[in-house]
């Protein structure tokens, strides 16, 4: 299992990876541009967004990779160079995502874990992870993770939890 760039060579999971969304409702979920049709054009933007070009207003620079598996794509993460004053609210430095077919079998926890050693090879010395209070998996992930809770918020009438995660 590890961490690599998008590229053309998982082209066959990556069509299942969407059908699989969609069946489930919705791509939902911003690492998958909702106007991306191809993975060409998905390529193109995640490269593009890496160095910083043709973002989207308020958008800063961020790194997609896809956590694969053998020939699968299970999961995917986002790590975004810099914070915003919105990304300090939500969002924080690094979102992760695993495909619903391959829930529960510990690739979350694989994720957050892999893109922590991206996040410090890119140079920041500590990271925001943050989620939704509800979200029982991500808090386990994310204190599995050496996450430290620093506090509470809410973010459009949703309590949000905002860990820090300090590599020195
Ligand atoms: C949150 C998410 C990444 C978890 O992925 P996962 O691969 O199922 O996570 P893991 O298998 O590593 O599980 C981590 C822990 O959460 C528990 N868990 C997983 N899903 C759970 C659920 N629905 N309810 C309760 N506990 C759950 C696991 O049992 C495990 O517990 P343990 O550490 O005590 O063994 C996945 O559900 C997801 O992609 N959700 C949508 C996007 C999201 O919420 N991203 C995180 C915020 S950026």
């Amino acid at each position: 299992m590890k961490l690599i760039k998008p590229t053309k060579q998982y082209v066959e999971s990556w069509s299942d990876l969407i059908k699989e969304l969609e069946e489930a409702g919705g791509r939902g979920f911003w690492l998958i541009p909702e106007k991306s049709e191809s993975i060409d054009e998905y390529l193109q933007t995640v490269r593009e967004h890496e160095q910083g070009k043709n973002l989207p207003d308020f958008w800063v620079p961020a790194t997609t990779y896809w956590l694969v598996d053998g020939d699968k794509i299970v999961g995917h993460c986002n790590i975004r160079h810099q914070l915003t004053e919105k990304l300090k609210q939500i969002g924080g430095h690094i979102g992760y995502h695993i495909r619903p077919s391959e829930r529960r079998k510990g690739y979350g926890s694989n994720i957050l874990e892999l893109s922590l050693k991206k996040a410090k090879a890119l140079g920041l010395d500590k990271v925001l992870v943050t989620c939704d209070d509800s979200n029982v998996a991500s808090i386990k992930i994310i204190e599995k993770n050496g996450g430290l809770l620093k506090e509470k918020g809410v973010v459009d009438k949703k309590l949000v939890r905002r860990y820090w995660i300090d590599f020195a």
